[in-house]
């Protein structure tokens, strides 16, 4: 988790840009943790001549400057207002999830080097931080935090003093020719091999865990340097400024052109452009894209929080993902395959299994689809949360298909499974909401799911587009394995294309059940029921109000309550009901008996059922009317009223539905 931002001014010059950068950056940042925030600066003192420093307690051009706050993004403004910052010619700054160390004002991030010289910032877990701390207390380092970070600030700040020792810069190009960034590179360009890059190289060979980490050096203002180990980092080439982020949010109000940082890489970022050379000092490729991804949507639009703006972009969620999917054959196709076609088309063939890996929504969104794909393609699908995937010694081959659900493309969890399910010779396939994430790039093709960023910590429109584009992923299959014929898969997309609409008609409710939320403010449980693709539908509203409301949810397959959960009804429970079609007569009927023994023993139900569902409305306190559709894609439409309802209800608690306690929106820790 946590997020990170870096920026070097464009040219080089001291003024409050790589602040503001920072704090923008941040606030986008923030769904990656907010449990502090902190930022670091320098300039060196031919860039500020003349101005005034008295307060500061900081001496440019020899030590950083560093702001830091337990709590959000807020308390650090606060912070700042109170005690200004100097101007500065470059910053780096975090917000914090936390994993070591409580979320303090001294746990924060930057940490810097016992001199103040160096400031740092790190996403991830240094795994064997407590050896390196234990040897580095023994050279007489002291530490001011209780954090697995600090250990790689001081250990920075000891290479960088023996290099210097040697020299006091490494000699120029080195490390080989840069590949330009395909934007314009300025005089000079590749910078000379910083003594700071060199340094940084040796920490990060050092480390087991998961890491990106950014640094700056007081002494030389005009660079950051950037290590990246199973953890994210994007660079961004601006007009004004270069910045380094966790993903392109960070730096999205400022630029569209963007290039990764690959595994086991570090970034040498100056004012002219991006070098790049892996952990053995090899000079790397940058590759430029452009982010389809614009400022404004991922701003608020005039909602009062994100996750009504996302609830409320759901129809387009699904009708973009829906877009493009034709190749000039008429026939369904992959993004981003990386292996030649025809190979990868006959592997698909040979496929016996599928295995979905995900955690949470996602994982939820693969339980919905699995049972769209077994009936049209007859493969077998087993669901699987990534964390346990690996290790319970899965049977995984050549014939396996593993398919991993993202928004982020980042979790560590699900990036661990894909990573063993290549191991084991399996094919994989990502369906991911974020450009150039690294599931995404570490799978054998994509489906980018165009649901823009979603910024909640809560997953909603994500969770639409995931079902949507493992549907896609499913009649790809069949069309490439002949279940299904041309004109039938054109049929299946074409009522496909018809949801959008019909999810809008359950949007609408929005403010209806803003009123009902409040009438159930004081209720301190909520159960879910659904039967087939209502049961992963009634695991996910479950999900939604405990990660929203934190008050007791559980979702079960309705067939299930006889064998205990009923036990759990009490007069007055509220219970959420997901009806199937009317002409899924038989199931329809099992659901109606089943509402019938909860409002037997006291139960107030709240159902979701088609329109025109006369039993539905007899036996509920309230029904959310669903139109009509095929069965299959139901689901899309059950879920919204669900997510609007837990929604609905945090907020008259008066609770940050955006940022709920204890959560991030990016899991990138195991
Ligand atoms: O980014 P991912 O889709 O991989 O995230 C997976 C889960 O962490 C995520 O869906 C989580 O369960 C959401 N907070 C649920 O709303």
């Amino acid at each position: 988790m946590c997020g990170i931002v870096g920026v070097v001014q464009k040219p080089s010059k001291a003024d409050d840009l790589p602040l503001e950068v920072c704090l923008s950056g941040l606030k986008r940042l923030e769904y990656r943790g907010y449990d502090s925030a902190g930022i670091a600066l320098a300039g060196a003192p031919h860039f500020t001549a003349g101005a005034d420093f008295s307060n500061t307690g900081t001496i440019p051009g020899i030590k950083v400057q560093v702001r830091k706050k337990s709590g959000r993004l807020e308390n650090l403004r606060t912070e700042i207002a109170a005690h200004p910052t100097f101007p500065a010619s470059v910053a780096i700054a975090h917000t914090r999830w936390a994993t070591h160390g409580k979320p303090t004002d001294s746990n924060a991030h930057p940490h810097t080097s016992n001199d103040a010289r160096i400031a740092l910032i790190h996403n991830g877990i240094i795994e064997n931080a407590s050896q390196i701390r234990e040897d580095l207390e023994a050279e007489g380092v002291f530490f001011t935090s209780m954090t697995d970070t600090e250990v790689a600030v001081h250990l920075l700040r000891k290479e960088l003093a023996e290099i210097e020792k040697n020299a006091h810069s490494l000699s120029q190009g080195e490390g080989g020719v840069s590949k330009t960034t395909g934007l314009e590179q300025g005089e000079g360009f590749p910078p000379p091999k910083y003594a700071l890059t060199e340094a940084m190289r040796r920490v990060a060979k050092r480390f087991k865990g998961t890491f990106t980490l950014l640094a700056i050096d007081a002494v030389y203002p005009e660079v950051v340097v950037g290590a990246r180990h199973d953890s994210p980092l994007v660079i961004g080439f601006g007009a004004e400024a270069n910045y380094l982020g966790s993903d392109v949010a960070a730096f999205v109000d400022h630029t569209d052109q963007a290039a990764v940082v690959e595994q086991d890489q570090l970034v040498t970022l100056t004012a002219d452009g991006a070098f790049i050379e892996d952990f053995d000092g090899n000079a790397q490729e940058v590759k430029c894209f452009t982010v389809s991804w614009d400022a404004s949507a991922a701003s608020k639009g005039g909602y009062k929080t994100f996750m009504e703006k996302e609830i409320r972009e759901e129809p387009r969620a699904v009708a973009d993902t829906l877009l493009g999917r034709m190749d000039e054959r008429g026939l369904l196709k992959l993004d981003d395959v990386k292996v030649e076609p025809p190979a990868f088309e006959s592997a698909m063939r040979e496929i016996s299994k599928i295995v979905v890996v995900a955690c949470g929504t996602a994982a939820y969104a693969g339980h919905v689809a699995k049972y769209a794909v077994e009936h049209w393609c007859r493969i077998p699908v087993e669901i699987e949360l990534a964390h346990e995937f690996r290790y319970r010694d899965p049977i995984v081959d050549a014939r396996t298909l593993v398919v991993s659900i993202s928004q982020s493309g980042e979790t560590m969890d699900t990036l661990m499974a894909v990573r063993y399910a290549k191991e084991q010779g399996a094919r994989t396939i990502s369906i991911c909401n974020t450009q150039g994430a690294t599931i995404a790039r570490e799978s054998d093709a994509v489906i980018y799911t165009h649901a823009g960023p979603e910024v909640a910590v809560a997953s909603t429109k994500a969770f639409v587009a995931q079902i949507t584009a493992a549907y896609l992923l499913g009649l790809y299959l069949a069309q490439i394995r002949h279940n299904k014929f041309k004109d039938e898969v054109d049929e299946i997309l074409h009522e496909l294309h018809e949801i959008p609409d019909k999810i809008q008609l359950l949007v609408d409710h929005f403010d209806a059940i803003l009123e009902l939320a409040k009438e159930l403010q004081d209720t301190k449980s909520v159960l879910f029921l659904g039967r087939h693709m209502g049961y992963p539908i009634a695991l996910e509203g479950a999900l939604k109000l405990k990660e929203l409301a934190y008050i007791h949810a559980e979702g079960f397959a309705a067939g299930e309550l006889k064998h205990g959960p009923i036990a759990l009804i009490e007069e007055g429970q509220p219970v959420f009901v997901i009806l199937p079609a009317l002409s899924r007569s038989e199931l329809h009927a099992k659901v109606i008996s089943n509402i019938q023994e909860v409002r037997a023993r006291g139960a107030r139900v709240f159902s979701i059922a088609e329109e025109g569902d006369l039993e539905a409305k007899a036996q509920s306190s309230v029904v959310f009317e669903r139109p009509q559709c095929p069965s299959l894609f139901a689901p899309l439409l059950d879920v919204i009223p669900l997510q609007i309802f837990a929604y609905a209800l945090a907020s008259s608690k008066g609770l940050d539905v955006d940022q709920p306690r204890n959560l991030a929106k990016s899991v990138t820790v195991e």
